[in-house]
């Protein structure tokens, strides 16, 4: 793979750009990531993981190592300024919940963005692909067959003139963040607000005689807020100083000045130490986005496509599940086996999430400084979990179980002449893409749910697995084509519809009732799973009619489908009529 010269240059190594890199790579599309910066970053940042994040991470392998050594989030304490010791207020600013059979994860867990970089560097390492550090993206031009790049590489000088160089790609990933150029050199447009509200000073700093067991906070921000929230390392602190009253822009150039504040608002009584500031930055409020993710060849992901408050801590989870979005598309794409028009279905999956995400964020960012009170501002629901995103609306995705039950709510609707006009169309459902008002049914754009407790019975062509849960089973690089019983007698059918799509794209399971035996329908398939507990039959919301679920690489689940001829209106979808065997 690695004498291939790479077709897709990722440009940015945050967040963004790593998992873009990570999930070609697992896709088996060889890329070129350059960073500007010539060190490794450093600092906590978008420190607060999702737990759609870390099934994210399951997907992609890393959930482990995440979770080894990320942090819980820890309860809040709040202190009168200046000098407060002892604590007015305390409260959950996320409470600890018990997992569930559908949702392993649920709890939001902390780790800074600096040791989730390197953990993702080192799985790039495995792929043999090295972050090009030292290395800027200076313009861009693109044309019918691919995008022309100037570059600078100034290695681990940042201060070198740099060296140039010029390449072509056939796709560019614009990941290089909110100040990020590839979003002006390609013609985006990012509309929005800057919100009058001064800068954040954020940093970390090395604190002792501070209880690591909570989430510290004096003051609040309509005159000064002070956070130390406690890290992964031992006696670093994550802060944040906000509010009318502090002078930003002295604090964040000035890390002497950032210790006297500390010292003398929270310090003296409490024998508190503030050693070293170890990372010291500004965060504006800035809340805009693009109109659209796709430019011709140019795509963008993550800060570079929209900019928001950090309140709700949203803003590297979304970037990463951009990127997650887009990735597997890319390289059907780039491996000749979909054609671009598949690639527009990002911008129509993304667009109304983000919208929801910046209007979230800003109302807790108004709440957080208009009002009086103290904490609610920074407690955060379950919304922010961001189970619920999803993408019903998506063209590619297809969900004959709610065709089927509108239609008959539609029959329905008939029979009730008090119509209003403003009254939703029966066969649509309202755009709800942080399923806040999602009911409990599972729908095709959602995301596909665990279920533990599987027993494999008979392993067809792949080797022989120890699978116990649907996360096990699903990968970044392949659809999972889940066969309940209902749809047993389409066994062959759908098997035989599946076999015509390139080698590699698919898998297929069967998933039985608890003590059935083995169906003969079922030899081919890649999988013959026992759902012991009924958590995936339940998870699935199976009925004796719609037996098949098709999931996306990304996890999410692309069609719900009653049979054969549904299994191959949905992969006509993705890799487009002209398929071969
Ligand atoms: C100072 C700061 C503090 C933050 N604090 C929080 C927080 O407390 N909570 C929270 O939830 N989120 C926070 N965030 C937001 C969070 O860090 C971002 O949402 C997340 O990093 C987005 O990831 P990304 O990969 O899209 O972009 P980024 O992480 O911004 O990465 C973009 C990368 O592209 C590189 N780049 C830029 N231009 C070029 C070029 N021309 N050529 C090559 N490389 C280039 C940049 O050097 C950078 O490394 C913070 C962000 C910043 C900047
Ligand atoms: C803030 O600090 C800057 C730089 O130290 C200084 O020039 C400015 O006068 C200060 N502003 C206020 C309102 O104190
Ligand atoms: C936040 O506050 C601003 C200014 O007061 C207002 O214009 C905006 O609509 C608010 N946004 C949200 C999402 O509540």
């Amino acid at each position: 793979m690695s004498s291939v010269p790479p077709k897709v240059l990722i440009v940015g190594g945050g967040p963004s750009g790593l998992i873009f890199a990570l999930a070609l790579l697992q896709n088996g599309v060889p890329v070129r990531l350059i960073e500007k910066s010539s060190d490794p970053r450093i600092g906590q940042r978008g420190a607060g993981i999702m737990p759609r994040s870390l099934e994210l991470f399951t997907t992609l392998g890393l959930a482990d190592k995440v979770l080894k050594l990320a942090i819980p989030t820890p309860p809040v304490r709040m202190y009168e300024m200046p000098e407060g010791i002892h604590p007015i207020h305390e409260f959950e600013m996320a409470p600890r919940v018990n997992p569930t059979p559908p949702c392993p994860f649920l709890n939001i867990v902390l780790l800074g963005q600096d040791r989730l970089e390197k953990i993702l560097h080192a799985a790039l390492a495995e792929y043999g692909c090295h972050v090009e550090l030292g290395t800027e993206l200076v313009t861009l031009e693109q044309h019918k067959y691919g995008v022309d790049v100037k570059l600078l590489k100034r290695g681990m000088d940042m201060s070198s003139p740099g060296v140039p160089e010029s390449a072509s790609y056939e796709y560019l990933i614009g990941a290089d963040g909110g100040r990020g150029v590839v979003r002006k050199l390609s013609g985006f447009t990012f509309l929005g607000e800057t919100k009058n509200i001064k800068n954040l000073v954020v940093g970390d700093i090395h604190v002792e005689g501070l209880s690591r067991d909570y989430w510290h906070m004096w003051g609040d921000a309509n005159s000064i807020l002070i956070s130390l929230r406690p890290t992964e390392v031992p006696t670093l602190f994550n802060f944040i100083i906000a509010g009318r009253d502090v002078n930003h822009s002295k604090l964040s150039t000035d890390k002497e000045a950032v210790r006297q504040l500390f010292m003398k608002n929270t310090g003296t009584k409490t024998n508190l130490k503030f050693t070293q500031v170890a990372w010291l930055s500004y965060y504006t409020p800035n809340i805009r986005m693009v109109d659209k993710f796709d430019n011709g060849r140019v795509f963008l992901a993550g800060d570079s496509a929209h900019v928001h408050s950090p309140t709700g801590g949203q803003g590297m989870n979304t970037g990463i599940q951009d990127s997650f979005n887009l990735a597997w598309k890319l390289a059907l794409v780039v491996r000749g086996l979909a054609p671009y028009s598949l690639l527009k279905s990002y911008t129509e999956e993304r667009l109304p999430v983000i919208k929801e995400m910046l209007d979230r964020t800003t109302k807790i960012l108004n709440r957080t400084f208009k009002e009086n009170h103290h904490s609610e501002g920074w407690e955060s629901s379950g919304e922010l979990l961001q189970l619920g995103v999803n993408c019903r609306w998506s063209s590619i995705v297809i969900d004959e179980r709610k065709q089927a039950e509108l239609a008959e709510d539609a029959d329905f609707a008939d029979f009730d002449f008090g119509d209003e006009s403003d009254e939703e169309k029966p066969d649509e459902e309202k755009i709800d893409s942080y399923g806040m008002r999602a009911g409990s049914v599972l729908r095709a754009g959602d995301r596909a749910p665990d279920a533990p407790g599987l027993i494999p019975r008979m392993t067809g062509s792949k080797p022989s697995i120890t699978t116990r849960h649907l996360f096990q089973l699903f990968g970044s690089s392949y659809h999972t084509v889940l066969i309940f019983t209902p749809a047993l007698a389409q066994c062959l059918p759908i098997l035989k519809a599946l076999a015509i799509y390139p080698q590699g794209t698919i898998r297929s399971a069967v998933i039985v009732p608890p003590g059935r035996p083995v169906p003969p329908q079922s030899a081919g398939a890649d999988f013959v799973l026992e759902d012991r507990d009924g958590h995936a039959h339940e998870g699935y919301g199976i009925n004796e009619k719609w037996g098949v679920v098709i999931v996306r690489p990304d996890g999410v689940v692309g069609a719900i489908v009653g049979g054969a001829s549904g299994v191959r209106e949905y992969f006509t979808r993705i890799f487009g009529r002209k398929t071969t065997l």
